[in-house]
């Protein structure tokens, strides 16, 4: 066979495939699989084999395989994955930020047409090409740090117009960015000006925009904000039941301040739930229940200086929980992804192997993605490296310990 193709890299001191992992629930650091001194093959952006480095370069020299040379220690992982974030927007909420630090809560300043409202006011008035630019530096920087899939979300737009227009930049990005991008269609983050009724403004978004959206392929999740400045339990399940009979995969902002949002992600059957800062025991057992994905966002804890969702309990309780960085202009403008996983991790008293998990193979299954998170025979050669000899460094320099190599499809970037 013709094996011209493939390219063996390495020597690696550590590989951390993060494959075999128990899907929810706690994890143990030694449940984490670790190839010391370890190569990968590569080939059409694939992983055709890992092991062992001096194995792995016998047959690499009888098949003729290229060699793509490590000559510093270092340890690799599969590449990360954000599933929640909003970095399709246009301008700053820097005086957001000053209001809130000076005492004024993120709901009262919603309340006051601020917010969420004012990068409406931004997204709006910028042109697809404008969008694009902002969109395509923030993955740059977000590839750099070793994030290879990104879920974005619309929800900036709030008309059927402006919310194809922000999928669309989202689409364009991801056609030419080396970083996946997975979109998500929020035309339910909140009640735009221009309707005083809440019903009949989601009512118009699935006749109007979600076939629309499904047509063009722009996306296959739909998401909503449940909370008292956004939509209510009732107004939501109406929303999500009929999003989901059109095809949709569901996921939800959900008890970021309030209860309501878990019990509609149980009872849709909603991918995962996002946010849960407010969740309790209830809460827990809901989802375990729905086998909903739990996605915490310490981002959005930082940015609001407030209480990180209570992880250790979820996974105590059976949860499969991911962590994503939330990165928007409003409540999480850090959008640091290792930097954020640390300190909840430090915080709520997480494994090594619980948080990493939480940033690869499940934030991979909050996407309901099955070709990445891990790296294993098969799945996508998306990886990472660190200038290290030992993977817990990742963690434990709290996020200023950045990828040295990023491959994409197994291409160096
Ligand atoms: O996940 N909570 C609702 N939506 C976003 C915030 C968006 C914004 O503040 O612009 C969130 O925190
Ligand atoms: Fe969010």
């Amino acid at each position: 066979m013709n094996h011209e193709n493939y390219t063996l890299i390495g020597p690696f001191t550590q590989i951390l495939t993060m494959a075999n992992l128990p899907e929810a629930g706690p994890i143990t650091d030694e449940e984490l699989e670790v190839i010391e001194e370890g190569g990968v093959v590569v080939c059409d952006g694939k992983i055709k084999l890992i092991g062992k480095y001096n194995v792995l370069l016998k047959v690499a020299q009888e098949e003729h395989y290229k060699l793509e040379k490590i000559s510093e220690p270092m340890v690799l992982m599969p590449g990360l994955i954000d599933s929640h974030t909003h970095i399709c927007f246009a301008g700053s909420r820097a005086n957001d930020y000053a209001m809130r630090v000076a005492g004024k809560s993120y709901l009262e300043i919603a309340r006051s047409g601020g917010g969420i409202l004012d990068s409406v006011r931004k997204t709006r008035e910028a042109t697809v090409v404008e969008l694009v630019d902002l969109l395509k530096k923030r993955c740059d920087r977000h590839l750099n740090e070793g994030v290879t899939t990104c879920e974005v979300k619309s929800g900036y737009g709030l008309t059927v117009e402006e919310e194809l227009k922000m999928l669309e930049a989202i689409r364009l990005v991801n056609k030419h960015h080396e970083l996946d991008l997975v979109p998500t269609c929020l035309a339910a983050h909140m009640r735009p000006p221009e309707h005083t009724d809440s019903n009949v403004y989601l009512q118009h978004i699935l006749e109007e925009l979600l076939p629309q959206v499904k047509e063009q392929g722009l996306a296959d999740r739909v998401d909503i904000f449940i909370e008292d400045t956004a939509f209510t339990e009732q107004e939501s399940l109406e929303y999500l039941t009929a999003a989901k009979e059109l095809g949709f995969d569901i996921t939800v902002h959900a008890d970021q301040f309030s209860t309501d949002g878990s019990r509609v992600a149980a009872e849709v059957g909603a991918v995962s739930a996002d946010h849960l800062e407010a969740s309790g025991d209830e809460e827990i057992a809901l989802l375990k229940e729905a086998g909903v994905v739990a996605t915490v966002l310490p981002g959005a804890s930082l940015g609001l200086g407030m209480h990180y969702a209570p992880a250790r309990r979820m996974l105590d309780g059976g949860l499969c929980v991911a962590i994503a960085t939330d990165w928007n202009p409003g409540s999480a403008p850090m959008g640091d992804l290792i930097m954020q996983a640390a300190l909840i991790g430090a915080a709520e008293k997480l494994t090594i192997a619980e948080t990493l998990a939480a940033i690869t193979t499940r934030a991979a299954k909050a996407l309901n993605l099955t070709d990445r998170g891990c790296l294993a025979k098969g799945t996508q050669a998306d990886m990472i490296a660190f200038e290290s000899s030992n993977y817990k460094e990742i963690l434990y320099f709290q996020g200023k310990l950045k990828p040295t190599i990023v491959w994409k499809q197994g291409r160096r970037v």
